[in-house]
């Protein structure tokens, strides 16, 4: 061939438009041609048309993109896509077993075709775990929020036995509890932890809800998340503290919580998650808020990262599948917040060495921390981005150069940039041609049951007996309802009650109880805030003054929560009499062991001629009445009259202070006469004396 043939432009156009079938071996053709030009200049203008001609032809292929060899690309179990080669033939870019568990993130703009390819990776794995017993050794976890997925598994024959689990409807999670062969306070540390980043508590607040679950913990051992909501909701905190503050900011939350995802969360039974994760799952979370999701999904991560055995050489047992995953695990949040840790990236760092893959698609890549990026080096499969930041992490993270992003900018619909652990080096992929039927609403409500049939046999027994021990029977909605929180008090505990509710302990001051009772002083507060944090409160502590000078004390009352409980435990037990508030009848008690302490019979509301008195002592011919005065002095004096009426011989009027002591002395003179005084017919005492001292005289 000599340059003389390609004098006539249009013969060399028309060897251009040849070569568009079978370009590279033209391009090698003209190159030799050249070879045998003697006339330099005439060669180096042939030549320069050629580069030319080359590039506008090549262009069109990938000149920037070089298809790997085949061999470095199609080795392995799963396919990501089709190598574009520019030649014609193309083949399979596929990723192997070990490498999956490398993590890998499918990007691209909305309706690029992230679903599609995510879901077709998932059952490719799927189908591939079986084993020839027709067991499964790779478990797929798909997590849908768009209903997308759902529909596509139920309507995949292939996919039969995946788990359609409808997550506020069928599923059962008590969160609190840890994994088999993990501490539970460990774990509890770690889920109050991530509720920073889920539920955007601060860390004093977190640490309220950390130690409010410990103090559960201690008490009951198993506990839910409606017991931590009541548990921190008693406590009783100063208005307007930073203690009050966070107990409301945790309460709002936790009611939320319930409110919406109340049915997983408000159980003591949870679904077996050691099982589930040996099979697939399609998550569907359609519906929830990104709060709720963003909850439940970082317990799973938590519990699986807890669970999962570390494994020296990663073997691929589970993967999770997270279509818009920045949604799913609200990074953006994570960044606002300024977390620098999020619990994604936890995963992405420890799932590995478990032999559990993460399997992301997101539009957002802007949003997602370089530090999650560089942890997912199983594969990147990147669609044509619609702008300019995604563009910007593409180049740094694949290594594009500038003209290569030029070329990505102007990418087809299908075609993608790929990398992959073995093939580190981005090339041009097309995703073929998938075929997704989505369900039809039969062959739905048949998996829906299925579903059904599998989680009923997952789900935990029913909690042994010694927690229900109150009742004959396990008790009825309404009855759980009421009684709430009742059935984990300890034994100890239950026998403090009783305890409590002796005739001879009610209304004694703390300090004496203490000394009656066999246990520490320390325990016994313990019980005592056991008992008012129970339900409704099983008990409550008054705080009495016995006036100026006067010690105060504290005593116990026992709520009607608390009488109920006895009652249903079959306690044989007497309210306390007397009447008016706590204060009145404490003193009332008080008074009237005073004189049974000395061997006279004594009685609370003692009833003589239609009179009753505060406390009554009656001995041989003595008729004495023990008047509490706390109220108005013409009251008293009314009292007075009545009592000396009704046919008592002296009146003791207790009263709290000495002002109060000389008011009532000298209005009594006032109206009665000195006379009243000497006949002994009434005298005055101060109600701490009643608390001091044991051996007065009446
Ligand atoms: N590989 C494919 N083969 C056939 N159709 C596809 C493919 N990828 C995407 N599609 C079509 O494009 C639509 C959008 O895809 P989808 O996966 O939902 O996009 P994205 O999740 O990125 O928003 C799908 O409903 C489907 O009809
Ligand atoms: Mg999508």
């Amino acid at each position: 061939m000599s340059y003389g043939d390609y004098r006539d432009k249009k013969h060399l156009w028309e060897m251009a438009a040849k070569a568009e079938v079978e370009k590279v071996g033209w391009v090698k053709r003209m190159i030799n041609s050249t070879r045998s030009l003697q006339d330099m200049k005439r060669r180096e203008k042939l030549l320069k048309f050629l580069t030319i001609k080359i590039h506008q032809n090549v262009k069109e292929d990938h000149p920037f993109l070089p298809a790997p060899p085949k061999s470095l690309v199609t080795p392995g179990s799963y396919d990501l896509a089709r190598v574009v080669t520019g030649r014609g033939a193309e083949y399979p870019a596929r990723i192997r077993k070990v490498d999956a568990t490398e993590h890998g993130i499918i990007v691209g703009p909305s309706g690029a075709g992230k679903t599609y390819s995510l879901t077709w990776l998932g059952q490719q794995i799927h189908r591939k775990a079986l084993r020839a017993d027709g067991k499964r050794n790779i478990a797929v976890w798909f997590f849908d929020t768009e209903g997308q997925i759902t529909a596509y598994m139920a309507g995949t024959k292939s996919c039969e036995d995946v788990l359609l689990i409808d997550v506020p409807r069928d599923f059962r999670f008590n969160r609190y509890k840890a994994p088999p062969g993990v501490d539970e306070k460990e774990h509890i540390t770690k889920l109050t932890s991530q509720e920073r980043e889920c539920k955007y508590y601060r860390d004093y607040t977190m640490n309220m809800v950390r130690n409010a679950c410990f103090e559960l913990l201690n008490r009951q051992g198993i506990f839910n998340e409606r017991q931590v909501l009541d548990h921190i909701a008693v406590k009783k905190f100063k208005p307007g503290s930073r203690d009050s503050m966070s107990q409301e900011s945790i309460l709002n939350r936790l009611r939320e919580s319930l409110e919406y995802m109340g049915s997983v969360y408000d159980t003591h039974r949870s679904h077996d998650l050691a099982a589930l994760a040996k099979r697939s799952v399609v998550w569907m979370l359609q519906g929830l808020s990104t709060d709720h999701i963003n909850t439940f999904i970082g317990d799973l991560i938590l519990w699986i990262k807890e669970y999962m055995p570390v494994c020296y050489v990663p073997t691929l047992k589970l993967i999770f599948i997270m279509d818009e995953f920045t949604h799913i695990c609200d990074i953006g949040r994570c960044k606002r917040a300024d977390i620098q840790e999020p619990y994604m990236l936890d995963a992405a760092r420890v799932y590995r060495k478990r032999g559990v893959s993460l399997m992301l698609g997101t539009q957002s890549i802007y949003t997602v921390p370089n530090v999650v990026l560089s942890n997912l080096s199983g594969f990147w499969i990147a669609h044509r981005p619609s702008e300019g930041y995604s563009m910007r992490i593409l180049s740094d993270h694949l290594a594009l150069n500038s003209e290569q992003v030029e070329y990505v900018a102007e990418m087809l619909k299908r075609y993608v940039v790929c990398r992959t652990k073995e093939c580190p080096r981005a090339f041009l992929g097309k995703i073929p041609e998938i075929d997704l039927p989505a369900a039809t609403d039969m062959e739905m409500a048949t998996r829906v049951e299925h579903t059904q049939r599998v989680l009923d046999s997952l789900l935990e027994p029913e909690p042994q007996s010694d927690q229900l021990s109150l009742f004959d029977q396990k008790p009825t909605d309404e009855q759980a309802e009421t009684l709430f929180g009742y059935y984990h008090l300890t034994k100890t505990c239950l026998d403090y009650l009783e305890f409590l509710a002796k005739e001879a302990h009610l209304f004694l001051p703390v300090t004496e109880l203490d000394k009656l009772d066999s246990i520490s002083n320390y325990k016994a507060d313990k019980l005592r805030q056991q008992l008012i944090d129970t339900g409704p409160g099983l008990i409550k502590i008054h705080r009495i003054t016995g006036g100026k000078m006067g010690r105060p004390s504290s005593t116990v009352e026992i709520t009607d929560a608390g009488y109920h409980l006895l009652a249903k435990l079959g306690i044989k037990c007497e309210p306390p009499t007397g009447h008016g508030d706590t204060e009145h009848k404490f003193w009332q008690y008080t008074i009237c062991r005073w004189p049974i302490a000395q061997g006279f019979p004594a009685k609370i509301e003692q009833w003589r001629n239609g009179k009753a008195v505060d406390v009554g002592v009656e001995w041989d011919e003595r008729k004495v009445a023990v008047e509490i005065a706390l109220g108005k002095l013409d009251k008293e004096l009314e009292n007075f009259v009545s009592d000396l009426e009704a046919g008592w011989d002296k009146i003791i009027f207790a009263v709290l202070t000495d002002e109060k002591l000389k008011k009532l002395k000298n209005k009594i003179i006032e109206k009665f006469g000195r006379k009243s005084l000497e006949e002994e017919k009434v005298a005055f005492m101060r109600l701490k004396t009643f608390l001091e001292t044991k051996d007065g005289h009446i």
